[in-house]
């Protein structure tokens, strides 16, 4: 099987911070940056999104599609597996494969060619597809803290990953 990433491989060790949003105004916050970043370092970006239910994946990627651009209803994945938004600066697939019984359905759906595409991929329950996905270059973990509050475990694995983190951070 060809490998699905042609980007050179890393052996970077992992690098990661945790961050705390006490409210869904910091989720936002932070998605505002971190669009402002994606549109740095060119939105090749492949982030993977994990945590229980309602632990905030698809609220932190509404926030983020509404920076970069995006009108509209946002429409949870859920059902329909992605949804796809054509941006001036890149594409960007919203994918969720809660409903996947098997990681096979990964390769039954098709979807292994948005991963050899250009864009920003965003991908709630990575897990359900495991050993079919390319290497990811952010990994969050989101996990609930309180009504409002989130926890948020993020793990950096490539270089595109870290200059990502950069512009997120940078002045
Ligand atoms: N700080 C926060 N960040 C994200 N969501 C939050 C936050 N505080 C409360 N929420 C609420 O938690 C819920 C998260 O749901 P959702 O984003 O659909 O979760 P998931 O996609 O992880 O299942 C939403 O109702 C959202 O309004
Ligand atoms: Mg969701």
């Amino acid at each position: 099987m060809t490998p699905l990433s042609s980007r050179p491989a890393t052996d970077t060790v992992a690098t990661g911070n945790t961050l705390l949003w006490n409210s869904e105004a910091d989720t936002q916050a932070f998605a505002v940056r971190l669009a402002d970043a994606l549109q740095a370092v060119g939105g090749d970006v492949f982030i993977a999104l994990h945590g229980d239910l309602g632990a905030g994946k698809t609220t932190l990627v509404r926030h983020l599609l509404c920076a970069l651009g995006v009108t509209g209803r946002i429409k949870s994945p859920t059902y329909a597996v992605v949804e796809s938004y054509a941006l001036p600066a890149f594409a960007v697939w919203h994918l969720d494969f809660y409903r996947f019984n098997d990681p096979q359905e990964f390769e039954d759906t098709g979807l292994r060619d948005i991963f050899v595409s250009s864009g920003l991929k965003l991908v709630e329950w990575p897990e359900k597809a495991e050993g079919h996905l390319p290497a990811a270059d952010w990994q969050l973990h989101l996990s609930s803290a309180g009504e409002t509050s989130r926890m948020v475990q993020l793990r950096r694995y490539s270089v595109r990953g870290a200059q990502l983190w950069s512009a997120c951070t940078g002045p």
